[in-house]
């Protein structure tokens, strides 16, 4: 569902951050993506997400490197992008990216507003994640675990095909990130989504279906072993 073909970044500032990296992700698959603080980790997700572009290769200029479900990204103008981006894919970020001013109801119900679609969907989302009675909450009275739940919510609550996850568990104890991957891989494995996370805990990685390591201009599964797989 989600094709890199050649995919390369470098910044302005110099130094190529990905060169030529390709890699087919599937419908349904929670892939991990570990790898060494700077080498383009939350690049990488930005370029998928259409937050950044991507370099353009000299020797196949109309070559789009990301390709969604048949459509080449580099195609989209800024609209388009945008729509893609808020119909088709949900994000979990470290630092929760919930908003203070709107209670846990209307953080998740968001991406159905933006999207034009009944927001019922919303109270059942926090019904999953076991938020159910909190709907009328708002955000500082909750623990950062409890943050994490509204955030999964809020990504997989318009039945995005491609969710997005950087460090998600970063900022949660072993337990309770382990209680929210758990949730994570549960939700997405009911939607049917493709999820892409990136984390730098082997233990998180472990409980994906396949981890990959990323580096400058390599892409490679590899293996972990981990005793909490299920
Ligand atoms: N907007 C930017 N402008 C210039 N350099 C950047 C920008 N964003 C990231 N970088 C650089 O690109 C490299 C990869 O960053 P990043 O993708 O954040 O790494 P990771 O998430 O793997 O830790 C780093 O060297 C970082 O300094
Ligand atoms: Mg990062």
């Amino acid at each position: 569902m989600l094709e890199l073909r050649n995919l390369s970044k470098s910044y302005a500032s110099g130094r190529p951050v990905l060169s030529n990296l390709s890699w087919t992700f599937r419908a349904g698959e929670f892939v991990s993506i570990m790898g060494d603080s700077g080498v383009g980790k939350s690049t990488l997700l930005n370029l998928i997400a259409g937050l950044d572009t991507p370099d353009v290769d000299p020797n196949a200029p109309a070559a789009s490197p990301i390709v969604i479900d048949g459509v080449a990204m580099s195609g989209l103008d800024d609209d388009a992008a945008t729509k893609l981006r808020r119909a088709r894919m949900g994000f979990i970020f470290q630092a929760f990216h919930v908003l203070p001013h709107l209670t846990l109801l209307q953080n998740v119900a968001l991406p159905l507003l933006l999207n034009g679609l009944p927001t019922a969907r919303a109270a059942e989302m926090l019904a999953a994640v076991g938020l159910g009675g909190r709907g009328d909450d708002f955000p500082h009275q909750l623990s950062g675990g409890e943050m994490q739940r509204v955030a999964i919510a809020r990504a997989l609550v318009h039945r995005p095909a491609l969710v997005l996850a950087d460090e998600p568990t970063g900022n949660l104890d072993p337990d309770t990130a382990h209680a929210i991957l758990t949730l994570l891989r549960h939700e997405i494995k009911a939607t049917g989504a493709c999820a892409i996370m990136v984390t730098h805990s082997h233990i998180a990685a472990g409980m994906t279906d396949k981890v990959l390591q990323l580096s400058k201009s390599c892409i490679q599964e590899t293996t972990i072993v981990n005793p909490f797989k299920q």
